[in-house]
């Protein structure tokens, strides 16, 4: 990990392991993790580091520290915010989102307790979502006189379609793990004592694969919702070629012709 993306964090505990599997965790369990304006912008500098620095983990698992995921936005230190500095706040916020969505490494959420508002926002930026039994989600912004605001109304009906996502934006109302898993929003529901570690599982196949070939099929995954077809596949080749000339490439059929396990170097 490059030493900004090791630098000590006030509101976030990072831990990459040997293997390279990061755990991030959201650290304000008093408040339920919510994000105030320095938790915002230490999770826009972690992940915009990764983007400088793709090798520095081969998979991260995103969850909360104590009973909540991440209760949206602090709503104390809001109070009575003036129109400027919540402007200068939210910049923050839509830098935090884009530095998650343009993430290079994939990222898992693990939810694992309430996801309100931004917290749930955070969890549909990440690639896919693992939750806890217990855990719930909302989007509540119409409760509180605002929207969603850090890609909520595009990435929810990606996840559930739009007339779920409708109903779940316009009411405010909670959802249950249960329901979002039947959604399609949730890929998992998992036991709450066993989802970091199913969450960490499913990191470590991640990260037994070909780095490059992880990135790129990422990015030509979300290509799927946001071109047309056949441009989406002109997208999906041009990341293929990407792999071609890698020395994984080589490696990976050298492993599968020997019958043993591939020693993927990310280049
Ligand atoms: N901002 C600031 N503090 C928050 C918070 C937020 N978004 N969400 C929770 N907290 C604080 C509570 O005020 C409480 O602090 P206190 O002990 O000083 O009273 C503490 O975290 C625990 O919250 P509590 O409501 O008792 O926990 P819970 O487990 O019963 O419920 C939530 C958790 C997240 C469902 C609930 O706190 C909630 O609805 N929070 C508001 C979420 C929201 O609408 N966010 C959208 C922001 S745009």
């Amino acid at each position: 990990m490059s030493q900004e993306a090791l630098k000590v964090y006030e509101t976030l505990k990072i831990q990459i392991a040997a293997d390279r599997v990061g755990i991030v965790t959201m650290n304000r369990p008093a408040a339920r993790n919510a994000m105030n304006t320095r938790m915002m912008e230490e999770l826009r500098d972690f992940f915009a580091d990764l983007y400088v620095n793709p090798d520095a983990a081969v998979c991260l698992v995103l969850t909360g520290e104590g009973k909540g995921f991440c209760a949206g936005a602090d709503l104390k230190e809001r109070k009575g915010m003036s129109d400027a500095v919540w402007r200068r706040q939210h910049a923050v916020v839509e830098q935090m989102a884009r530095a998650v969505m343009d993430c290079p490494v994939p990222v898992i959420a693990a939810v694992n307790g309430a996801a309100f508002g931004g917290g749930m926002e955070l969890a549909l930026a990440c690639d896919f979502i693992y939750a806890a039994r217990s855990a719930r989600f909302a989007l509540t912004e119409v409760t509180l006189g605002i929207i969603p605001g850090a890609a909520g109304t595009q990435n929810l009906p990606r996840a559930v379609g739009q007339r779920r996502a409708k109903e779940i934006i316009l009411t405010g109302a909670p959802i249950t793990a249960e329901e979002a898993a039947a959604f399609g929003m949730v890929n998992k529901v998992c036991a709450d004592d066993k989802l970091l570690a199913e969450a960490r599982a499913t990191a470590l196949k991640i990260a037994a694969n070909a780095p490059i070939s992880v990135r790129q099929a990422k990015k030509a995954v979300d290509k799927a919702t946001e071109l047309d077809r056949m441009s989406g596949y002109a997208f999906e080749i041009e990341a293929y070629n990407r792999c071609v000339v890698t020395e994984d490439r080589q490696e990976g059929i050298l492993a599968y012709n020997e019958k043993r396990k591939p020693n993927y170097k990310g280049r």
